[in-house]
């Protein structure tokens, strides 16, 4: 017969910010699961946490939490919303702590002498503000720029100085810079309206990047290169890839996609986009052959090993050693320690496409912030999703999931940019304009 020595303590945790203020008095019984297979029980949302407290947590700021497990063994954490408690049961499990919330037992309840208490007060000054429901934005947006019908942004870059940057797609071919509070754009690469192959020109521009000394580099799609600007001159320099030539090869490239840069500046990566795969090049490049291959290369899978279709990067390792990847094609987000074998998937489910809140369709863009937050823009959703940290669930915090060029919504959006103050630009490709949304 299995026994089980099942200890009750009342457990508080009181959060402290200098806007929030919330606590919840837990219940503990260790080595007992609750589950709730019945079908009036509401969905549980699953997060992963690497500790006990991150997940108690979690249940404080999840405002409809009424009972949480966590698995010491995998790190899951199951939060349970209103209304759960009814309906579920206890069972022995090894591991597996479950917490009630006091607040939702009956007085009765409090007062049985079957378990022990003691209480804890828990202090924590770095609270995400993704989990306590304080990161947002206006969701009408602002359009900062509009060229129609000949502007196509996609990808969007915001310097040191607030100017927001994004490169044009249309028959522009070109890269625009918009001054902080300016309404005129000026053209910073490419010959506007030249689409071509040489030095002067680009061929579907996708992104952006310009590093402190104000080099400009341009992700130069259709012409399979990287094009580097300096000193204000409009001759670009190929710094990676093969003018024309596309192909796997390591000094080649097949469309890239967006780029992101280390802090130093000192290397960028490349979302190769045809083949399904990062390539890593140096900054300070002359020529375009010094590629490493740093995630991907396997070929087109939505298994942990392959990307499909990588479109947007984002890399910070300030904050992760980890690159963190769109897979366009695989509905997913993976993030991938340059050189490992395989990565993980954060977001969406691989190889599926959806509209709720858990599944993505074709993304783009992505950032993520300094708690590991993820921004994704949700191309064919015509939505921003952000998911807190750890967190599968997407939030929509950009456009309204229906196609259109109204204030709240987006059309076929692509790139996504932060400036110093989170507000959050994005290129609304389909729209020929690029919208801020104001962080509020
Ligand atoms: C309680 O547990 C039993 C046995 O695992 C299961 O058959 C039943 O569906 C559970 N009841 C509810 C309400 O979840
Ligand atoms: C959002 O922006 C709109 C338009 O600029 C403005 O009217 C509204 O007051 C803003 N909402 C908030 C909550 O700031
Ligand atoms: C932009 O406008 C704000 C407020 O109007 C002002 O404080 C700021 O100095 C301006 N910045 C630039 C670069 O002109
Ligand atoms: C915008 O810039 C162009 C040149 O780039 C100039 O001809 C035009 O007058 C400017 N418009 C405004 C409103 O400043
Ligand atoms: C690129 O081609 C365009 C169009 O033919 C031409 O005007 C421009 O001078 C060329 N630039 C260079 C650097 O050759
Ligand atoms: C840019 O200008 C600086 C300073 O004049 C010079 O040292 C550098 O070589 C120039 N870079 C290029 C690519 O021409
Ligand atoms: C190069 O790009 C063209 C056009 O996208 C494509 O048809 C071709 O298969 C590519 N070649 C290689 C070697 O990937
Ligand atoms: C380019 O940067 C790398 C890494 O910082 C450095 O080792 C190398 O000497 C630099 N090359 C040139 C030509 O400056
Ligand atoms: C990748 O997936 C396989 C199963 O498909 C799994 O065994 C492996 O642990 C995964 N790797 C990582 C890094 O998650
Ligand atoms: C989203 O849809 C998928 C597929 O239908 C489903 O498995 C998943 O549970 C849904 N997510 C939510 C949050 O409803
Ligand atoms: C999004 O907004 C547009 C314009 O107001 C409206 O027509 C559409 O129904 C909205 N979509 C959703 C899903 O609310």
């Amino acid at each position: 017969m299995l026994t089980t020595e099942v200890y009750f303590l009342f457990l508080l945790i009181t959060q402290g910010s200098s806007q929030d203020y919330r606590s919840i008095r837990l219940k503990i019984e260790i080595n007992t699961k609750y589950e709730c297979n019945h079908l009036s029980c509401a969905s549980s949302m699953i997060i992963l946490t690497s500790t006990l407290r991150q997940c108690q947590i979690s249940c404080l700021t999840y405002s409809h939490c009424t009972v949480v497990t966590f698995n010491s063994l995998n790190n899951q954490c199951e939060l349970f919303p209103k209304n759960s408690l009814e309906d579920g049961n206890y069972t022995v499990q090894i591991n597996t702590i479950t917490m009630i919330s006091m607040d939702n037992l009956q007085e009765s309840t409090l007062t049985t002498e079957s378990f022990t208490t003691s209480t804890t007060t828990v202090t924590t000054t770095q609270m995400n503000p993704c989990e306590l429901g304080n990161l947002r934005w206006n969701t009408t947006g602002i359009t900062i720029f509009s060229l129609s019908p000949s502007l196509i942004a996609s990808g969007v870059f915001v310097d040191l100085n607030g100017a927001v940057y994004f490169a044009d797609e249309g028959i522009d071919s070109v890269v625009w810079k918009l001054d902080k509070n300016s309404t005129n754009a000026t053209v910073v690469a490419g010959t506007l309206g030249s689409r071509g192959t040489n030095s002067s020109q680009l061929n579907f521009p996708n992104d952006v990047y310009v590093d402190r000394l104000g080099n400009i580099y341009v992700s130069d799609c259709a012409n399979y290169r990287i094009q580097k600007f300096s000193n204000k001159s409009n001759i670009g320099v190929t710094i990676a890839g093969i003018s024309e030539l596309n192909g796997s090869e390591l000094n080649r490239l097949n469309c890239p996609r967006y780029l992101t840069f280390d802090a130093t500046e000192t290397y960028m990566f490349i979302a190769d986009d045809a083949q399904h795969r990062i390539m890593r090049y140096l900054t300070n490049a002359t020529t375009g052959d010094n590629g490493v291959l740093v995630a991907g290369g396997n070929g087109v899978a939505n298994q942990n090993t392959s990307l499909n279709i990588p479109w947007g990067i984002h890399y910070m390792p300030s904050v992760s050693n980890d690159l963190f990847i769109t897979n366009y094609g695989g509905h997913s987000v993976m993030r991938w320690t340059p050189g490992a074998s395989s990565g993980i998937f954060v977001a969406g489910v691989p190889g599926v496409s959806g509209s709720n809140s858990t599944l993505l369709n074709n993304p783009m863009g992505i950032k993520f912030d300094a708690y590991l937050n993820l921004y994704v823009v949700d191309n064919y959703n015509h939505r921003v999703q952000m998911f807190c940290a750890n967190n599968r669930v997407g939030i929509t915090i950009a456009g309204n999931g229906t196609m259109g060029d109204t204030s709240i919504q987006l059309n076929d959006p692509r790139g996504i940019a932060f400036d110093s103050n989170m507000n959050m630009y994005i290129g609304d490709y389909g729209n020929h304009r690029v919208q801020k949304f104001m962080k509020l």
